[in-house]
């Protein structure tokens, strides 16, 4: 898709479809954008919203072909709902994006040109527009062979009137990029566990870091030893699929010794999980192919950031493993020592990812990381607890987590902190070793971080759980169902936020 954008009239654009949003309750009668867009059309849009056909509530559609008095050399229009005029920010105008090309692809239209009507700075909303629209544009269908989605859109036009030229196009290549590793995300998540072996994920690593430039080094399971992940390698004992550690690196070009700061992002890559041992029920057990997405997710965030290039470091680390049973698996009551040095009772093979998690966040330490953001499809009980609308965000840095929940609004998506006191602590102590890595029925996915807290060592640390919001079993009007690549957005403008800081400093 040809990505483009313009600072003048909707009118004279060479493109088959527009798409307008539309405020709630927005008339064409008063002084504004639809009174003169009416006049344009011939008196079409007075028509539809007298009607009340459309009446500007969200993800409302209606589209219309444009014959007769038309002076908009398009020849169909797409109104979109986008809700109250006061409660519209990019989040909406992303989805919005997202629903009208969505939309239009369903009519066959292969040139769209998108008004989003929001105010602001334009290198955001081209950015947010486009990451929208190439969301949108992602179906999970790859192995299908009939009824394949095969519609593709060639162009795409953002027109803010008036805005900056260079900061919409700047945006709008900054929102392709995004957008292209959400999907990339989504689709390593979507990827059956065959298909996307910790070997495989390490492949697509280095693809990913010869294309884009980052450095790479992938752990084997014999330098996993040597670093002591008794912890990470007890879960790959039951796999004939042997455990990787990925470490992707992205390095400013102006490389400054900034006090060493480093952040890093950790991601569960469990490519497969069955439970293992403790083996889940088979219903929806298919599912559990996404249990790589933490993983997924710190590798679309490198694939852009390396692209972005933003003026700090910024360091991933991926462990990736299968959870089977076998002969040769962790039980439950056996003990594994971690790289630290902890000792830990497995009472449950099923609770991995904190097993992975704990060497990976232990080894980012070790390569410098002064910041630890993980990310992972950790527990059931987060979706008890906040559905699949809010991420759950858990840490030791308060300052961290507010950049965190502050990076989500400018991406559009929702995270919402959960405590850590230290009570919870107590639920994970082991009889026989230092820590077991389960905590009983409460609070589970507050003791799944109390165990992951275990291996930060005082350094500035949060924790997310995805478990709920990185696949979504219903269809939305600007998203397929499936995997969300929730949290990639967040990630990259966590780093911008923090470049920007540096660079003020
Ligand atoms: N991968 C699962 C968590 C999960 C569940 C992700 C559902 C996505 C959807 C994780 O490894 C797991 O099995 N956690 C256990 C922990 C329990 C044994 C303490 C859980 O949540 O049941
Ligand atoms: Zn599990
Ligand atoms: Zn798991």
């Amino acid at each position: 898709m040809q990505i483009e954008s313009t600072n003048g009239s909707y009118r004279d654009l060479d493109v088959q479809a527009i798409a307008i949003a539309v405020f709630k309750d927005e008339k064409a009668d008063a002084d504004g954008f639809l009174k003169e867009l009416d006049s344009v059309t011939g008196g079409v849009i007075k028509s539809v919203i007298e009607s009340e056909e459309l009446k500007g509530k969200e993800a409302e559609t209606v589209y219309l072909h444009l014959v007769g008095n038309s002076e908009i050399k398009a020849q169909r229009l797409l109104l979109v709902g986008v809700g109250e005029r006061g409660d519209y920010t990019s989040a909406q105008a992303s989805q919005m994006a997202g629903t009208a090309v969505r939309a239009l692809r369903g009519k066959n239209v292969k040139s769209i040109a998108v008004l989003p009507r929001l105010e602001g700075n334009a290198e955001d909303i081209a950015s947010v527009v486009v990451e929208g629209a190439f969301m949108a544009l992602f179906d999970p269908d790859k192995y299908r062979t009939e009824d394949k989605e095969s519609r593709e859109i060639s162009k795409l036009v953002v027109v803010m009137d008036g805005a900056d030229e260079t900061e919409l196009q700047r945006g709008a290549e900054r929102g392709r990029i995004i957008g292209e590793s959400v999907n990339f995300t989504r689709d390593l998540a979507n990827e059956p566990g065959a298909y996307m072996t910790p070997t495989n994920m390490s492949e697509r690593a280095r693809e990913v870091a010869t294309e884009f430039g980052l450095s790479i080094d992938v752990l084997d399971e014999a330098r996993m030893e040597q670093e002591g992940m008794g912890s990470l390698l007890s879960v790959s004992h039951g796999s004939d699929e042997p455990a990787k550690l990925i470490i992707l690196k992205y390095t400013p070009s102006n490389a400054s010794e900034d006090g060493g700061e480093l952040l890093a992002f950790v991601g569960k890559g469990i490519t497969f999980d069955s439970g293992g041992i403790s083996l889940k029920p088979g219903e929806n057990m298919e599912l559990m192919k996404y249990d790589m997405t933490g993983g997924a997710t710190v590798m679309g965030a490198m694939r852009a950031i390396a692209q972005i290039k933003p003026s700090i470091p910024v360091l991933g680390v991926v462990p990736c493993s299968e959870n089977l049973p076998s002969g040769k698996a962790t039980k439950p009551g056996d003990v594994v020592r971690a790289m630290t040095g902890k000792t830990i009772e497995v009472i449950n093979t099923d609770a991995e990812g904190r097993l992975i998690l704990a060497d990976a966040i232990a080894y980012a330490r070790k390569l410098g990381a002064t910041r630890i953001v993980d990310i992972a499809t950790l527990t059931g009980a987060v979706s008890i607890a906040l559905g699949d609308v809010n991420t759950a965000v858990i840490g030791t840095d308060q300052e961290l987590i507010g950049e965190i929940v502050a990076a989500g609004k400018e991406a559009g998506e929702k995270f919402w902190q959960l405590p850590l006191d230290k009570e919870y602590s107590k639920q994970i102590k082991s009889d026989i070793a230092d820590i077991k890595n389960v905590g009983g029925r409460k609070a589970g996915t507050i003791t799944a971080a109390a165990f992951l807290k275990e291996f930060t060592d005082g350094v500035s640390w949060a924790h997310l759980d995805i478990a709920g919001t990185a696949w979504s079993d219903e269809a939305k009007p600007y998203r397929a169902k499936g995997p969300t690549g929730v949290a990639v957005r967040t990630f990259i403008r966590i780093v911008a936020r923090a470049a920007a800081k540096h660079s003020g400093s």
